[in-house]
C-alpha cells in the first residue's frame, strides 16, 4: 500500500525529508511505501539540493493539503500563519499531519489537538523539540508510568553553538550566528533564538507532555542570550561554572482545586562543570527528565539542521504510516501517541519561587565593600555560597556573589538595598545558577 505524502516546505527541513523518502534503501521498509506527491514552496525558481517532478512542485499550500493522493501533510513552512490554518485544513479533511513547528504548537497545540481529536486523524510534533532527539514520544509512551518532577535542558540548538564556540575560540558572536544561519541551525527570524523565544516555544511543548495539561505560552519567563556579558560566560568559568541557555519545567505542588503548580523558564543559567548538561557542545541538545521512579533520564543528540530534524519528522510519518497500515478503526487514535490534556496547570507566581544566583556587581574598589554587600544579602534573609572580588576597570572593582538556594523575593530584597549603596555603582548582570 503506497501512502502519499504531502510537504508544506523544502526548505532545510523539508528537503531533509524529501531526501530520506526519495532513497529508502536501507531504511525500514515502511519508508519504501512512502511516495511524495505535492510539495508547496514560495519561490518555483529556487534551485532545490533534491531532484522532483516539476509538477510536483506547487505555490499553492491549499492545493497539495486538498490533493485526493496526500494522505498525510508534513508541514515544515514555518511561522503562524498559514501554517496554523493549513494544519487545520488538514484536519477537516481527515489527513493526519506532522509537522516541525514549535511556534504554532504552542501557542495553538490545544486548538489543534482537540480539532485533530474530534476528526480521528494525528498531529504528530516530534521535530518541533530537539532535533533528531526523540524526546516527544518518550514523554508520551515510554515515561508514562513516572510521576515526573521535572524536564530542564538546552533545547536551542542555535543558542548551544554560539556559547559553545564563543566560549572554545572566543569567537564573534555576530560571525557564529551567520554560521548558524548558514548551516540552517538558526529560525528564519534568529530572534526567536538568540532571545529566548524558540526554547520557550520548546518547553510548553514539553510542559504540556510531561504535566498533561498546558500553560499559556505567553507567560513564561523568558530571556535569552542576546544580553549575555562575555565577562559573566569568562567569570562563571573561572568559578568552576558553564553558562548554557537553560530550559526548566519543574513541578512545585498540587493545589487544593487539584491544579498542578508549575515553575516553567528559559534563561542563560550557570552549570557547574560536573553538571550533566554542562558537557552538552555545539549544536547538540539534552533533556533531563527526573521522575519518580525511574530516576534521571537524559536524551541527548543534534538539536537542530536538516538531516536530524528530517530524521524525527520520518520517524512520526511512520508511525501514522504504520497504523494505517494495521487499519485500525476509523476514527479511533491511539490515546497515548494522540496525548491529550487531561489535567489543569499553571504557573506560580515567580517571586515565590527558589533559585541558586549569580550577580555581578560594579562597586568602587574601597574597604568595607564587601561587608557591606554581605550584610544587605544576610539582612534580606539570603546564604552566600562564595563572594568574589575581579579588577574592575579604572579602579573600580567587580564583585561576583553566587547564593544558596533562595526565595527569589529575598533575593531581590537584597538587591534593592546592594544597589542603594552608595559605593555600589551599577547590578552590572544576574543569572540563575544550578
Ligand atoms: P526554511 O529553510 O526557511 O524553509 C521554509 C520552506 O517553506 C521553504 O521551502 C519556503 O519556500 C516554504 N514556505 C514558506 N512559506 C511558504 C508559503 N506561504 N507558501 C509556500 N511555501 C512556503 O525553514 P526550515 O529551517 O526548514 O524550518 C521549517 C520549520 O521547521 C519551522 O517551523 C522551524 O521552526 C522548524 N524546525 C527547523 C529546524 C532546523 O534545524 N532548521 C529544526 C526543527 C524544527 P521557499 O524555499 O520557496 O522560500
Ligand atoms: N532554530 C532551532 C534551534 C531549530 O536552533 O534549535 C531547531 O528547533
Amino acid at each position: 500500500m503506497t501512502i502519499g505524502i504531502g510537504l508544506l516546505g523544502l526548505g532545510t527541513v523539508g528537503a531533509g525529508v524529501a531526501a530520506i523518502l526519495s532513497s529508502p534503501e536501507g531504511r525500514h521498509p515502511l519508508v519504501g511505501q512512502l511516495a511524495l506527491r505535492r510539495v508547496a514552496v514560495r519561490d518555483l525558481s529556487r534551485p532545490r539540493p533534491v531532484d522532483l517532478a516539476p509538477e510536483v512542485l506547487t505555490t499553492n499550500p491549499e492545493a497539495v493539503v486538498d490533493d485526493p493522493a496526500v494522505d498525510i501533510v508534513v508541514e515544515v513552512m514555518g511561522g503562524l500563519e498559514p501554517a496554523r490554518s493549513l494544519i487545520l485544513r488538514a484536519i477537516a479533511a481527515g489527513k493526519s499531519v506532522v509537522t516541525a513547528n514549535k511556534a504554532v504548537i504552542a501557542r495553538y497545540g490545544e486548538e489543534i489537538a482537540a480539532a485533530a481529536a474530534a476528526r480521528g486523524v494525528y498531529v504528530l510534533i516530534e521535530a518541533a523539540v530537539g532535533g533528531g532527539i526523540p524526546i516527544i514520544e518518550p514523554l508520551k509512551q515510554s515515561l508514562g508510568g513516572n510521576r515526573l518532577q521535572r524536564v530542564s535542558g538546552i533545547i536551542n540548538g542555535t543558542t548551544n553553538y554560539i556559547l559553545s564556540r564563543m566560549a572554545e575560540e572566543g569567537a564573534a558572536y555576530d560571525a557564529v550566528l551567520a554560521d548558524a544561519q548558514r548551516l540552517g541551525y538558526a529560525e528564519a527570524d534568529p530572534a526567536a533564538d538568540v532571545q529566548g523565544g524558540d526554547a520557550a516555544d520548546k518547553i510548553a511543548i514539553l510542559t504540556g507532555l510531561a504535566y498533561g495539561g498546558s500553560v499559556p505560552r505567553a507567560s513564561i519567563p523568558t530571556e535569552g542570550i542576546d544580553r549575555l556579558d562575555s565577562r559573566d560566560v569568562a567569570y562563571a568559568a573561572q568559578l568552576g561554572f558553564v553558562v548554557k541557555l537553560l530550559a526548566v519545567a519543574q513541578h512545585l505542588g498540587t493545589a487544593d482545586d487539584g491544579t498542578e503548580l508549575l515553575d516553567v523558564r528559559v534563561h542563560p543559567t550557570l552549570l557547574p562543570r560536573q553538571h550533566p548538561l554542562a558537557g552538552v557542545h555545539g549544536v547538540n541538545n539534552a533533556i533531563l527528565v527526573e521522575g519518580d521512579p525511574v530516576g534521571q533520564v537524559m536524551f541527548y543528540g543534534p538539536g537542530a539542521g536538516a538531516g536530524p530534524t528530517a530524521s524525527a519528522v520520518v520517524a512520526d510519518i511512520l508511525n501514522i504510516a504504520g497504523i494505517r497500515q494495521v487499519g485500525g478503526a476509523p476514527g479511533q487514535l491511539d490515546p497515548l501517541l494522540a496525548a491529550g490534556s487531561w489535567r489543569l496547570c499553571r504557573l506560580v507566581d515567580g517571586s515565590r519561587t527558589r533559585h541558586r544566583n549569580y550577580v555581578r556587581l560594579q562597586t568602587r574598589d574601597q574597604a568595607g565593600v564587601i561587608g557591606r554587600i554581605g550584610t544587605c544579602f544576610g539582612d534580606a534573609g539570603v546564604s552566600l555560597q562564595s563572594i568574589v572580588q575581579f579588577e574592575g576597570q579604572n579602579g573600580a572593582a567587580e564583585i561576583v556573589a553566587i547564593t544558596h538556594e533562595v526565595l527569589e523575593q529575598h533575593f531581590r530584597t537584597a538587591l534593592d538595598a546592594i544597589e542603594a549603596l552608595a559605593e555600589v555603582e551599577a547590578v552590572a548582570a544576574c543569572l540563575r545558577t544550578l
